[in-house]
């Protein structure tokens, strides 16, 4: 009994002196700091000399001829003969996929509509609103649906006359998606809009307008 009153009295005044040394009587220093080598690391950090490298520089550049993880170097140019060879080299990782459609259409609606259009017919809002004074290109045009997806892409990945390059805004994967949506969606989209039979108007000629009298 004693034994455990004593552990109980000597519990509490551990409590009650760690509470009352651990006031905070100067706010100007940071107080006792136990394993200092965690609070502050021990590692070089990014950009601060180093005494390990020739350069003195923590941060080195990377060995000549390598890239990024995950970084797929693009090696065609904007030139139409490395637009055909795209087209052979570069075969689509989503062809027939039609679970992409949904995020091509997201993609597409965020990088590509403003000057593309609704429909692909080139009629994008910045055309429209002359803020763009191109025509963008018809993605229906029967050039475009004859292409192999590999030459959308390096369009989009290089740009193509006027068209800027969009390689560095959209990812490699993302660009695959967006040209499966053109393919699988776009094409058909404006087919079923063209099929829809226009009102037609009457020319008015001034043989018309006397039949009227
Ligand atoms: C700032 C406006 C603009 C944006 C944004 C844009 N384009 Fe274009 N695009 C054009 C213009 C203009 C042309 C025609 C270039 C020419 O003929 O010189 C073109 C051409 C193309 C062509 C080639 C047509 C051909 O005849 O070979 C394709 C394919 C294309 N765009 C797809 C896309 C896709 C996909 C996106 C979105 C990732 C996109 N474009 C974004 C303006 C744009």
């Amino acid at each position: 009994m004693r034994y455990s009153n004593l552990i109980k009295t000597l519990g509490l005044s551990f409590v009650l002196l760690t509470t009352i040394t651990s006031c905070d009587k100067d706010r100007n220093k940071p107080g006792y700091s136990y394993f200092p080598d965690m609070e502050q690391s021990q590692a070089y950090e990014t950009y601060t000399e180093s005494p390990v490298w020739a350069n003195g520089r923590t941060n080195q550049a990377p060995p000549e001829g390598t890239v990024p993880r995950e970084m797929i170097p693009f090696d065609f140019e904007k030139t139409d003969v490395n637009r055909k060879w795209a087209g052979q080299e570069l075969a689509n990782p989503y062809m027939g996929d039609a679970s992409v459609k949904e995020e091509g259409k997201r993609l597409y609606d965020i990088y590509c509509l403003h000057c593309h259009g609704e429909i692909g017919d080139g009629k994008g809002h910045l055309y429209t609103s002359q803020k763009y004074l191109y025509l963008p290109a018809d993605l229906n045009s029967e050039k475009i649906r004859t292409n192999p997806d590999g030459e959308i892409f390096h369009v989009i990945t290089a740009g193509y006359g006027v068209m800027g390059a969009h390689g560095a805004q959209i990812l490699p994967d993302e660009r695959w998606k967006i040209v499966s949506y053109i393919r699988q969606e776009l094409h058909s989209k404006a087919d079923s809009i063209a099929a829809i039979p226009q009102p037609v108007t009457e020319e008015v000629t001034p043989e018309t307008e006397k039949d009227k009298i």
